[in-house]
């Protein structure tokens, strides 16, 4: 018996990066869980390599942007796995534009993958969870710039530090159900994300004490244990995982 089994968990940007090393970690510990995104190909990846080594997953393709389709995908994961004990809303994106640059489609855009998506996993998820009676947890992940400011990052800036009020807000109003809200807070992951630019890359890895850039599954790792009894007086908060973001 590992620690997480019986559980059913999604998450969201479970194809790749961050995302895909909790899953890995998630199903090591026991836990069926649904790999939620936009590519599905990446997620079908992922669930083939849980099943070869004897975990429980399944892929679901989804635009987290869409309320509608969160809702379907929770719907869709008890339907297949019979109940619903938690979900990391993950998924997320960066669009790096000057202020004066900043239209409001590139605004939005970004508004809408990195906050909005947490909303409806949040407001779907935890609806779900009351009407199952399921006392489950939500995970969330923000970002070192939820809050400190970065040049070219006014849309991801507002999303992210949105996310953090949104973790404590919504975890002070579910406590009362037994839900619990947390968060994580990276520094500069080592996944697509942050693109190809070698020079970029090491500028970012030069901000944290230890001078590298961090790896996506040192964040997982932190994720698994928020979503483990070990952590259940953890409420409201979100943890940095940025090995002592410098600025
Ligand atoms: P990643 O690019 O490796 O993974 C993001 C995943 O989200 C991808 O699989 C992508 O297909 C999926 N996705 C994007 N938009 C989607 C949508 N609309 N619907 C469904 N899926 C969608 O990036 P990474 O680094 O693993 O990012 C995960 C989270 O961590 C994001 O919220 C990001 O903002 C956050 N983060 C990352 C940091 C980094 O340095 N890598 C630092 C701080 C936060």
């Amino acid at each position: 018996m590992t620690e997480l089994n019986g559980k059913v968990i999604i998450v969201t940007g479970g194809a790749s990066g961050i995302g895909k090393e909790t899953v890995k970690q998630l199903t090591a510990k026991g836990a069926s869980v649904v790999v939620a995104d936009f590519n599905e190909d990446g997620a079908k990846e992922v669930v083939a390599e849980v099943e070869a080594n004897s975990g429980i997953a399944a892929s679901y393709k989804i635009d987290v942007s869409k309320g509608e389709e969160v809702k379907a995908l929770i719907d869709w994961t008890v339907e297949k796995y019979g109940t619903f004990n938690g979900i990391f809303n993950n998924a997320g994106i960066g669009l790096v534009k000057p202020f004066l640059e900043m239209d409001p489609e590139s605004y939005h855009r970004v508004i809408d993958v990195d906050q909005h998506s947490v909303y409806y996993g949040m407001y779907y998820g935890a609806k779900k969870m009351v009407e199952l009676d399921v006392k489950g947890t939500i995970v969330n992940t923000a970002s070192i710039y939820g809050t400190a400011a970065a040049i070219g990052s006014f849309n991801y800036n507002a999303a992210k530090a949105a996310v953090v009020m949104m973790s404590k807000s919504g975890a002070l109003e579910l406590a009362h159900y037994g839900i619990r809200v947390v968060g994580v807070a990276p520094g500069f992951i080592d996944t697509p994300i942050l693109g190809n630019n070698e020079e970029m890359k090491n500028m970012l890895a030069a901000q944290h004490m230890r001078g590298k850039l961090i790896k996506p599954e040192k964040v997982a790792s932190v994720v698994v244990f928020l979503f483990s009894e070990g952590a259940s007086a953890i409420n409201g908060q979100t943890i940095p995982v940025d090995d002592g973001f410098l600025s």
